[in-house]
């Protein structure tokens, strides 16, 4: 997968991946991260960018030449069908299924505003999705296209190393992680659940279910209740389970 990210702030995308798993990825192969710098484009004589707001208002706006001329020259050497994603608070939201959908692809374009945004003209132009990364602003595209690009690349098979984990990461079943442990087996009086030492697959897989469950629920309702929609059946297993281990007094502490 290839991330074409158009932005005035090319450095600030380098420096993003260039630790931990999307370095690795990178020199894998597996993901590349192209910044192309937009004032590389513009025709200003002065090698401007932006400019002030038709009528009025605070702020510089970029202008719509220069984005759009970063964006031609980047598609020219990509498939039509290329998607163009403008980093905005005015998108949809970001989510996990969001993610896996953008995982798909072979390359994505994401834009970057910055000061009070992009003329609409170049936007209405090129852009095919907007998206946020939460109701807040920030001032630029690049932070919000840094958590897109790694929520979307851990999704890349060979990323992760082990495959798995992000298969029982939080979102990725629509409930929040179980809590997890590691040496040493007790730490300031506090020991580990006896049942993740019991070596008892089952168990173990039934307990963190039922302690996603539980954390989901206190912490999530809103997804919690999507999830007990879908799932009624399983939880009313789980519970008729839970009724028998307390009448023998084995429940999970
Ligand atoms: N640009 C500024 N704030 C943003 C946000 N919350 N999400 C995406 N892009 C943004």
């Amino acid at each position: 997968m290839v991330f074409h990210v158009l932005t005035l702030f090319p450095e600030m995308i380098a420096e993003g991946v260039s630790n931990s798993i999307m370095a690795r990825a990178r020199a894998a192969g597996l993901v590349d991260v192209k910044a192309v710098n937009i004032r590389d484009y513009t025709l200003e004589k002065h090698g401007r960018v932006d400019d002030y707001t038709y009528g009025g208002g605070a702020g510089l706006l970029m202008a719509a030449q220069p984005v759009y001329d970063a964006h031609c020259a980047v598609k020219a050497a990509l498939p039509e069908n290329t998607r163009t994603v403008y980093l905005t608070p005015q998108g949809r939201t970001f989510t996990q299924e969001i993610a896996a959908e953008l995982a798909k692809e072979e390359n994505l374009i994401l834009l970057c505003g910055h000061y009070e945004g992009i003329d609409e003209r170049a936007l209405e132009e090129i852009v095919t999705d907007e998206i946020s990364i939460g109701d807040y602003v920030l001032t630029g595209g690049e932070l919000p296209a840094l958590v897109l690009i790694d929520a979307v690349s851990r999704l890349i098979p060979g990323v992760l190393h082990n495959e798995s984990s992000a298969e029982t990461d939080s979102f990725q079943d629509g409930l929040l992680e179980y809590p997890q442990y590691t040496r040493p087996e007790v730490w300031r009086g506090k020991a580990v659940p006896p049942i993740l030492l019991s070596g008892d697959h089952a168990r173990v897989d039934e307990w963190r279910l039922l302690k996603s469950l539980e954390r989901t629920a206190k912490r999530r309702p809103d997804l919690y209740a999507q999830y007990a929609a879908l799932h009624q059946k399983e939880l009313d297993k789980m519970e008729k389970r839970r009724k028998k281990r307390e009448a023998r007094g084995q429940d999970y502490p």
